[in-house]
């Protein structure tokens, strides 16, 4: 699929901030814990969701969305232990439901997972974790299988506080017998909503949101009701779009302190930012200047937005230095701003970036997720017309896109790929209000 873009309008209103692709995700795994119905409020219809749910069902697990971002998960006592490797190449979540299965003491087999091409993201801290807790883990034939021995609770370290294994570790101690502690745990929001969640569902986890996690291990999970948190990343990209586009911007359904990284570095920039309880305002007022990034676990800037904000400083008047900590194979983008006339060197983990007075329209493509969405704000800064192709990369993490932008002004089509028997894709014009499961992430089929 290919977006089209006409830059040169300032982008100008209002848009309501989705729930959370990377806790939907978390918790769409860990709901197969629960013995009893779990209903999640406030779940993007995004690609990624769509293939987690694929998951679910071929795992023998119900899914039957609900209105419009409401779903109703189920799972039978027994169920099936193995993800097939056309599913887990698509998603890296696909290895959440590795603690999640694990979680019932039995088990578990995955494919290595697949995902966005950002850097060589290996399980390591994961397998380590399920090891520590009385698994016996192998690797072989790029399968993952963890075998329950004697599985208790203990103290496990991680050597990088790792989102994901901080994820696949909580929920295989929630069903542990006994208490674990994870030290130098991820703090990021959706590691608190998981735990939320977790409790929500009889789980005894506290600590989540700092360094120290502590879970009493348990084996009675009941059902629940429980919301998503709103996408502190996609919240990010409309605000960097205000200062991209010179417009002004309010996300709605925020949580700020979740914003706080963001906000800062918009603040640094020159962009004004008014915040009021669950909305922020981003206005451009004069010229963009330089600033320095470096990305780091939370509550440090999220990598995730890293490349929206190269686009930013691309525009912005000086010589901006960006470091990325967390993936090493994250400056890709670079290359295509550099077609639309940024500035843009790259030297291993280091972008230092010259500030350019416009950028041109031009034909790109994304290499990721988040790449994606840094060529769509260019081609709103650009003059004239970005052409981007793999665009339905975008889809992955952005509910109705084209909708919410060109609510605000965007000049932007949805083409189809000769071939691709896509037509331009329901999931993205955001008026739908009954829209079945399969039309949410057409990009991705
Ligand atoms: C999650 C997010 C992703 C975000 C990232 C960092 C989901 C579905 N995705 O990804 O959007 O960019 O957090 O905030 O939630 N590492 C190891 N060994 C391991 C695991 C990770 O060395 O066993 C390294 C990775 O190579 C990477 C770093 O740790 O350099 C961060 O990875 P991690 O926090 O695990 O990210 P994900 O959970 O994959």
């Amino acid at each position: 699929m290919k977006l089209v873009v006409q830059g040169g309008t300032p982008l100008k209103g209002r848009v309501r901030i989705s729930g959370a692709k990377n806790s939907s995700l978390v918790l769409i795994a860990a709901s197969a814990i629960s013995s009893g119905e779990v209903i999640l409020d406030n779940v993007p219809r995004i690609a990624d969701v769509k293939t987690q749910l694929e998951i679910v069902r071929v795992l023998g697990g119900q899914v039957v969305w609900e209105g419009r971002n409401t779903l109703r998960l189920k799972w039978p006592e027994r169920l099936n232990r193995e993800i097939p490797y056309s599913l887990a190449k698509k998603i890296r979540a696909s290895n959440l439901f590795l603690g999640a299965l694990a979680a019932k003491r039995g088990q578990v087999k995955i494919p290595l997972p697949g995902g966005c091409n950002i850097g060589s993201r290996p399980m390591d801290l994961h397998l380590k974790g399920l090891s520590m807790l009385g698994f016996d883990v192998s690797l072989e034939h790029g399968f993952i299988e963890a075998v329950p021995k004697k599985v208790e609770g203990c103290t496990i370290y991680l050597d990088f506080p790792s989102v994901g294994a901080t994820e696949n570790i909580m929920m295989a101690a929630a069903g542990a017998s006994g208490t674990t502690v994870i030290e130098n745990a991820a703090k990021e929001p959706e590691i608190v909503d998981l735990a939320n969640f977790l409790n929500a569902m009889g789980a005894k986890v506290r600590g989540a949101g700092t360094d120290l996690i502590r879970i009493d291990g348990t084996q009675e999970f009941h059902g629940t009701r429980f919301s998503v948190i709103p996408d502190r990343i996609e919240a990010g990209t409309y605000m960097i779009a205000a200062g991209v586009s010179g417009g002004e911007v309010t996300v709605e359904n925020v949580i700020v302190k979740h914003l706080q990284p963001v906000i800062a570095k918009l603040q640094d920039v020159g962009l004004e930012v008014e915040v009021n309880e669950d909305k922020v305002t981003v206005r451009r007022v004069g010229e963009l200047t330089a600033t320095d990034i470096k990305t780091l676990p939370y509550p440090g800037f999220p990598t995730d937005l890293q490349s929206p904000m190269m686009v930013l400083l691309a525009l912005a008047k000086g010589t901006s230095v960006i470091v990325e900590n967390v993936f090493e194979n994250r400056f890709q983008v670079a290359d295509e701003l550099k077609r639309m006339g940024a500035k843009i060197q790259v030297k291993g983990h280091t972008a230092v970036i010259e500030g350019v007075e416009y950028l041109s329209g031009a034909q790109v493509k994304a290499s990721d997720l988040r790449a994606g969405a840094s060529l769509l704000l260019a081609g709103f800064a650009a003059r004239g017309e970005t052409e981007i192709s793999v665009a339905e990369l975008i889809t992955r993490g952005y509910e109705a896109v084209v909708g919410k932008f060109s609510a605000m002004g965007a000049k932007i089509k949805a083409l189809a790929d000769e071939g691709d028997g896509l037509g331009i894709c329901a999931g993205l014009s955001g008026h739908e209000e009954d829209r079945d499961d399969d039309q949410t992430g057409c990009a991705s089929s």
